[in-house]
């Protein structure tokens, strides 16, 4: 497995699959654009199969804070340890930082607490109208 901290040959063709479960999912061009304007990323590439297997995006002011808002492996792919190495790697890149945030649901809070995560409460807003992140004519 290939952990990649940059989209160098990285294309919206080896990003199918993400976003499982969701009602109206970015398209893999999207998937793409965030993955370059998220300041953080890591992604898994399988390159035996062409293909990306997991990927995490952190937002980061650079001084104080960071926000994790996408961490995901392929169903296949889950369960060998690219998870922990996603978000090992992030948590690396971005321990200089006071606070490194992420919400998540109650199922993945046993991940997270393996990394030395607390739960705490978070507020959030979510625009479903706007979930693809397709660009507004
Ligand atoms: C959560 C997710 C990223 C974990 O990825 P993964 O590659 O399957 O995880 P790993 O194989 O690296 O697991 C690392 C360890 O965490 C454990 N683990 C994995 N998911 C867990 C969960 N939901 N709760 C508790 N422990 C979990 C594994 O058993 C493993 O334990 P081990 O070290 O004793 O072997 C993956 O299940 C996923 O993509 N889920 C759907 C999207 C999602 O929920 N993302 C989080 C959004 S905030």
């Amino acid at each position: 497995m290939e952990y990649r901290t940059d989209t160098d040959g990285i294309t919206a063709g080896m990003l199918e699959g993400f976003f499982a479960g969701w009602p109206d999912p970015p398209s893999e061009e999207t998937h793409l654009r965030l993955l370059r304007n998220s300041s953080h990323k890591v992604v898994a590439v399988d390159r035996k199969a062409g293909r990306a297997v997991g990927f995490i995006t952190a937002v980061s002011d650079g001084v104080l804070s960071a926000y994790i808002p996408l961490l995901e492996v392929l169903p296949e792919y889950q369960g060998i340890g690219i998870g922990r190495e996603l978000v090992r790697r992030m948590t690396g890149e971005l321990n200089h930082l006071y606070m490194i945030d992420v919400c998540c649901d109650d199922d993945v809070v046993p991940f997270y607490e393996r990394f030395g995560m607390h739960r705490t409460n978070g507020m959030i807003v979510r625009n479903y109208s706007r979930q693809s992140g397709k660009v507004m004519e």
